[in-house]
């Protein structure tokens, strides 16, 4: 009860300049524009869908508590991808029918039968669920197969398929089927990770039932940590009319080296058998700490949208949250730019988030809300803080080249010895200033550069309730919003 008191006087005092409903609901850290839980802990988006004009996200969810466990699919719904209503859960731990052992629904994704491919659905449509399941005894893996769930009523209720598992290849990790439908050839093709033997395995199916393996794709690009979550997805050329190339995106390591957990991604082709790889040097989708796990939704006409997870395993168990932890990022809207050393990601917020728009800031010292985006210009050397009080800041700034995030004073960073870090990445090309978009929501700080090509997520737990912003050495306000949560 302690730790609230603060929040809940700011709350008071907040009354009268904002919804009286919102700020009665401000719990320490809580974000209020990324989704959270109500309560308890999760992991990985899961099986992003959009389906009869509803988004899907699944998750990793543990039903009993605020650490990683009991891994199930939490479910919520959104029909504009910003504001979530949190449903029950999708799809719970379970015995196996046969040893008995206890199966935890690992990642996995979901998607549209459309054609009824699988002849499970009731009508001409349905949903499926695929996902590891992952068969242990007292947290301790055993083994790791691929099964099947089905749903009639749009993700409400799941059967799980009694011909389970699907896929099977005798190992102890094999796991995080991502699942598409590959139009030129009519079938689906599934991407899945044997994560220690650095690899992703491609399979083929005309029935979501019965899988073939096409060809493997690994031990190229950052092999310092093992793969998870894969995804394969075709982008947008920025600039060029009907031209795209193919993106393998994986989670595993980190820029910053194998203390952390992060992101990677290949540009190349993908032919329906093979993918191949442009490039053999590691590229990363994030430079923060905290963007994990990321894929991206399936059957979504026009765009390609990404979420991930904000969070790091190296410390994740231990973010000083109470009633819940974890949260999911803004979701992106996934492009390629062409640059001087070839194709390379950019991630933009999608263009939905502007509705959560509040009020214009004009005076960034009298901030009455800790959730806000910020639109900066910051010439070299430059810099903003961002929740400032008398002892503690977040500088995000631009120096020596590089674009930078200081999180070493931001707040509570004694809960793991390597929470207090300063993130950067070089920003190519050479430029005397750049342009940011902050999006700050309580505990989480989402930085986009140079149209999207750079991106540091990361969060942070000040300890103060009421903090300002500050900008240094000629950094210039361009635009700021206080953002109205929606949940
Ligand atoms: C990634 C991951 C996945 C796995 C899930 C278990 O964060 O380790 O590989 O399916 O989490 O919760």
């Amino acid at each position: 009860m302690k730790n609230y008191v603060p929040y809940i006087l700011m709350a008071i005092s907040m009354i009268g300049c904002a919804p009286k409903e919102k700020a009665l609901t401000i719990e320490m850290h809580r974000p209020q524009f990324h989704y959270t839980p109500k309560k308890n802990w999760i992991n990985d988006p899961n099986g992003l869908v959009f389906y009869d004009g509803e988004y899907h996200l699944f998750y990793q969810y543990n039903p009993f508590g605020t650490t990683w466990g009991h891994m199930s699919w939490g479910h919520a719904v959104s029909k504009d991808l910003v504001s979530w209503q949190e449903l029950p859960i999708a799809l719970e731990e379970y015995s196996d029918p046969i040893t008995g052992d206890s199966t935890m629904i690992f990642s996995g994704t979901a998607l549209v039968d459309k054609n009824n491919t699988s002849g499970l659905c009731a009508g001409k449509d349905c949903m499926i669920a695929i996902y590891t399941s992952n068969i242990h005894k007292d947290n301790q893996g055993l083994k790791q197969h691929q099964s099947l769930a089905y749903s009639n009523d749009k993700g409400r209720s799941w059967k799980r398929y009694d011909k389970n598992p699907i896929l099977d290849i005798d190992r102890k990790d094999f796991r995080d089927p991502k699942v598409f439908w590959y139009e030129p050839q009519q079938k689906w093709v599934m991407a899945l990770v044997v994560p220690d033997l650095f690899k992703v395995q491609l399979y083929e199916s005309k029935n979501l039932l019965s899988w073939s393996l096409l060809s493997e794709f690994g031990n190229v690009g950052d092999t310092l940590k093992i793969w998870e979550c894969p995804d394969l997805y075709q982008l947008p050329i920025e600039g060029q009319t009907n031209k795209t190339k193919w993106v393998l995106s994986l989670s595993g390591s980190h820029p910053a080296g194998s203390d952390f957990v992060g992101m990677q991604y290949f540009v190349g082709d993908f032919d329906g058998t093979h993918f191949t790889s442009e490039q053999t040097e590691p590229l990363y989708v994030e430079h923060g700490k905290d963007f994990y796990a990321g894929i991206v939704f399936n059957n979504l006409p026009n765009r390609t949208i990404m979420i991930g997870w904000v969070n790091n395993w190296t410390y994740a168990n231990q973010v000083p949250t109470s009633t819940w932890r974890g949260a999911f990022s803004i979701p992106r809207e996934l492009s390629l730019t062409e640059t001087e050393s070839g194709l390379r990601l950019a991630q933009k917020p999608i263009d939905e988030i502007r509705k959560l728009r509040g009020e214009e800031i004009k005076d960034l010292k009298s901030l009455t809300s800790q959730s806000f985006e910020l639109d900066i210009e910051i010439p070299e050397g430059g810099s903003v803080s961002v929740f400032k009080s008398e002892n503690e800041e977040t500088i995000v700034g631009y120096q020596n080249g590089k674009l930078f995030l200081d999180r070493t004073k931001s707040g509570n960073v004694s809960f793991n010895k390597d929470f207090a870090s300063i993130e950067s990445v070089d920003v190519l090309p050479k430029t005397d200033r750049i342009s940011v978009r902050i999006f700050i929501d309580q505990s989480i700080i989402e930085v986009f550069s140079t149209d999207g090509r750079y991106a540091i997520t990361d969060q942070v737990f000040p300890t103060q309730q009421k903090t300002s912003v500050e900008l240094n050495g000629n950094a210039m306000l361009i635009n700021g919003w206080l953002i109205i949560g929606l949940d």
